[in-house]
């Protein structure tokens, strides 16, 4: 596990969006892992920008979401695809069919989660994967204690995440759908490699346990400093509990 240091978010994100930057330029038909959330927003205003510059394209681009809440269509203004059409897809060249995100209103779920996991397949798996943390350590939607042998599946969501996601939802916990369809962390795992991106004081104990606590499934992201590719790009606010001797300063 590689950790980045940089002073903002918006250095940070600059930092991680030029990983991106150079997978998409060596392999145009990349297929990417991509995430909701506050978080990825400014990377994501990095790589519109780098596209409209015509600097790199996403013709041939493949996307993969992590997640999608349950009850809600893809049409649904709350929905995380339409969040990734406003905050990415709608302002880029990427051609409609090439993007998926979990089906949040499927009649047969379990046919659901085994075809996402099949088309990650069939797509030669995620090159690169975008990861945000939830404050209780999940990645993607596991929540704590999601086996670490998990694949995509109906995830119950905790009282934290749905207060924390309260904010995307008139800051109504009501509002928030309570189960969620997840990549599992198996699935995050196979990822040829991996970018977690955390801002914020908020972040900082939950980056610390993941860092630096036990590799357990009470902290999901834990898992991570098992995979032999990861870079955590983090502010300086959310790297504020962690040893600076093993912070790479960017
Ligand atoms: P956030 O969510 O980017 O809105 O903080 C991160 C996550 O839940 O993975």
């Amino acid at each position: 596990m590689k950790i980045f240091v940089s002073d903002t978010p918006s250095e940070a994100s600059k930092l991680a969006a030029a990983e991106f930057k150079a997978l998409i330029r060596l392999k145009s038909d990349a297929v990417l892992g991509l995430a909701t959330g506050g978080t990825p927003l400014l990377l994501y205003r990095e790589l519109i920008e780098a596209c409209g510059r015509k600097e790199i394209s996403f013709k041939k681009i493949r996307t993969f979401n992590l997640d999608e809440y349950v009850g809600l269509s893809a049409s649904n203004p709350r929905s995380f695809r339409s969040f990734m059409d406003e905050n990415l897809f709608n302002h880029i060249d990427i051609e409609r069919e090439n993007i998926r995100v979990p089906n949040g209103i499927s009649p047969d779920f379990s046919a659901t989660c085994a075809e996402y996991e099949a088309a990650i397949k069939k797509a030669g798996g995620i090159d690169l994967q975008l990861l945000g943390i939830g404050s209780d350590g999940h990645i993607g939607f596991n929540e704590p204690m999601s086996a670490f042998s998990s694949r995509t599946r109906i995830e119950t969501l905790t009282p934290k995440t749905i207060a924390d996601n309260a904010k995307f939802f008139d800051g109504n916990p009501e509002f928030v759908p309570t189960r969620a369809i997840t990549m599992g962390i198996a699935t995050i795992m196979d990822s040829r490699s991996i970018a977690l991106l955390a801002f914020g004081e908020s972040k900082a104990d939950i980056v610390a346990r993941m860092v630096c606590g036990d590799i357990d499934e009470s902290v999901p992201a834990s898992v991570l400093r098992r995979h032999s590719d990861v870079m955590v790009f983090l502010d300086t606010a959310a790297a504020s509990k962690l040893p600076s001797s093993i912070l790479i300063r960017a």
